[in-house]
């Protein structure tokens, strides 16, 4: 049908008939003489059409002036020098002079143009115009580079490539599970694999050491912009191996990802910092080492003075107090510091106390803050100390317990690090690491697994986990970028009676475990190897390197935060029939 691809038509084919299948990008009609930017997947060229001596040419003509957007066109033509070069093309040098424009398919007006950006809604139920656009192609073909070089790395290194089911049985990572009824079996359910994480230890207890999978994973959760309820792994697990041995080897795979898709150098080797450093210097787990802004914590400073809220918090077992530097947020107007006040508490603030430091010579009579008056001169000047605080500064403190106080004033770190400019170009990888076994969780009084219920804790003994359940650290590890968690893994519990242990821990009895898990504590009895494993999220890799805010930008067929496909409109009713068969009966909508 064609010989050349638009976007690849360039001076070595000057003097060439060349014959192109694209749609119209733009069509210029100048009476007499029309232009097309012809595009497909390659790029644009330039068609002429113009009047000229030879035959048929009337019709050329006549055809192109009813060309209009986005028409499918098959146009053949010369090759020639452009008059006047467009440097923004890469087929800026050149132009094709049609001898036959054939029209394969008009175009009906369209909801929007390939040059405009309409917004999300619009665009997701017109996809297929949406990716079309050459920003979302370039954005796509990001992605299918990430996934061919992780690929060719993978495959080179005896890494190997096992599909797992998707129609199984409920593997808990945390979040609640979609189920599929099961026609064959009344009453009964499969669960969609939020991870492929038990089949893969099977997978090493099976010999098959070294695995890989590029698999897609379903968690029924809250969608926000780095989630979606179906979303892809690049699952990895190896036998015989220590943390470092898994942390080496694809700390290497993305570094040369990074330098065969981004020309990126990382660097060599990532820093490594353990959750709790991250947590007290940056107020989370992922903290975003381009933004320099660190907590100074002032607990120590504060236990005694007339400020309530820090008193109590600073003599709570469980509390924090947390001072934030801000460079040059002495210039805050009462309503940006209010408006910072409103993001700290979308994250929990109860209140956010600040400080600014106008002219730090003058002590006391140089700082404006609400607070100032609750503070003798002693720990005032203390906190300036610690802080580090200098003329131009702002301070913003917190008060809460550790996590809230951590979580709040870590939001609003990442916040005034982007509105001041505070964050410096380029790439920051860590490794977080001794991540704490458990999370209490107050609502279902109980522990919770930080990773999940298969992460070894880094005790050797059952004894020592029951006695430091509260204090104990798994051998948990999460990929951080730029304040983006790209994998996470663990070495597993490869020993049956700390599983089961484990399970207890996490208030799963021994009957609840047996019918849950029960094939996972029998496969463990028979000759299981140390393992461990991560996996990477390709979606969140993905959209940093194609520089996007959001993984939907690189997700041909995204899920909208409301759960939607716009295009095809799932989910959707069905046939009571259908339902039948199943055997399920919705219920009556429970109002809230
Ligand atoms: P985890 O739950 O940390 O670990 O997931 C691994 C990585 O997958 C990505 N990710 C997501 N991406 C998009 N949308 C989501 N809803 C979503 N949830 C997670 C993240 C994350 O780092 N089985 C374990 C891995 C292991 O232990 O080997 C697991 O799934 O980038
Ligand atoms: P109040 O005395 O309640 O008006 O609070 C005085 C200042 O302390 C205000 O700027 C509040 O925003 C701030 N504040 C209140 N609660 C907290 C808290 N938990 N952490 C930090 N600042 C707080």
């Amino acid at each position: 049908m064609r010989t050349h691809f638009c976007g690849l038509v360039d001076e070595a084919l000057v003097g060439q008939t060349v014959t192109l299948c694209g749609w119209a990008d733009v069509a210029r009609n100048l009476g007499g003489l029309c232009f097309i930017d012809l595009r497909d997947h390659e790029g644009i060229v330039q068609i002429v059409a113009e009047p000229s001596d030879a035959e048929g040419n009337a019709a050329v003509l006549a055809a192109a002036a009813h060309v209009g957007y986005e028409d499918c066109l098959r146009i053949t033509g010369t090759v020639r020098r452009r008059q006047s070069v467009n440097p923004k093309i890469k087929t800026g040098q050149v132009e094709v002079v049609a001898t036959s424009i054939e029209l394969m398919n008009k175009a009906e007006p369209l909801p929007f143009h390939a040059h405009e950006n309409p917004g999300e809604d619009i665009r997701l139920k017109y996809r297929y115009l949406d990716l079309r656009r050459p920003e979302m192609q370039q954005m796509m073909r990001t992605r299918i580079q990430l996934v061919q070089s992780l690929r060719r790395w993978l495959d080179a290194r005896g890494f190997q490539d096992i599909e797992t089911p998707i129609l199984t049985k409920a593997t808990p990572e945390g979040a609640r599970d979609f189920l599929v009824p099961a026609r064959m079996h009344h009453g009964e359910f499969y669960a969609l694999p939020q991870s492929p994480q038990l089949f893969k230890q099977i997978l090493m207890m099976a010999g098959f050491d070294r695995y890989y999978q590029i698999a897609r994973c379903f968690r029924d959760e809250a969608l926000r912009a780095d989630r979606q309820l179906e979303f892809t792994q690049l699952d990895m697990e190896f036998a015989w191996v220590s943390e470092r041995d898994v942390q080496d080897t694809v700390e290497e795979m993305i570094r040369v990802v990074f330098r065969e898709v981004m020309n990126v150098e990382l660097a060599n080797p990532f820093p490594r910092m353990t959750y709790e450093e991250a947590m007290r210097r940056y107020g989370s787990d992922k903290p975003d080492l381009r933004n320099a802004m660190e907590f100074t914590d002032i607990a120590e400073l504060v236990k005694t003075c007339e400020f309530k809220v820090f008193t109590d918090w600073a003599n709570h077992a469980d509390g924090r107090v947390v001072a934030l530097r801000t460079p040059g947020g002495a210039q805050f107007s009462r309503k940006q510091i209010d408006d910072y006040a409103a993001h700290a508490a979308k994250y929990g603030a109860k209140g956010l106390a600040w400080m600014k430091i106008d002219d730090l010579a003058k002590g006391r009579e140089g700082v404006s803050s609400p607070i100032a008056k609750f503070l003798d001169d002693a720990t005032l000047d203390a906190i300036l100390k610690a802080t580090g605080a200098q003329t131009g500064d702002a301070i913003f403190f917190g008060a809460a317990t550790y996590k809230s106080a951590s979580d709040f004033m870590g939001a609003l770190r990442l916040k005034l690090g982007k509105d001041l400019g505070l964050v410096a170009e380029g790439w920051a990888p860590l490794w977080v690491t001794d991540f704490p076994m458990f999370e209490w969780d107050d609502e279902e009084n109980r522990f919770v697994a930080l990773h999940h219920p298969f992460t070894a804790p880094a005790v050797d003994s059952i004894e020592d986990l029951r006695a430091n359940a509260k204090s104990a650290v798994s051998r948990g590890y999460d990929m951080v970028l730029n304040g983006n968690e790209i994998g996470g893994g663990s070495i597993r519990i490869h020993n049956s009676k700390m599983q089961s242990a484990v399970f207890e821990l996490l208030g799963i009895g021994a009957e609840e475990a047996e019918g849950k898990f029960g094939f996972l504590l029998d496969a463990l009895k028979y000759g299981a190897p140390p393992h461990g494993g991560i996996a990477f999220g390709i979606d969140r890799i993905a959209a940093l390197m194609a520089g996007t805010e959001s993984i939907r930008d690189v997700i041909a067929f995204p899920k909208t935060t409301t759960a939607q496909c716009l295009m095809t409109g799932a989910p959707s009713p069905v046939p009571d029939a259908q339902l039948a068969e199943v055997h399920v009966q919705v219920r009556e909508k429970v109002a809230k």
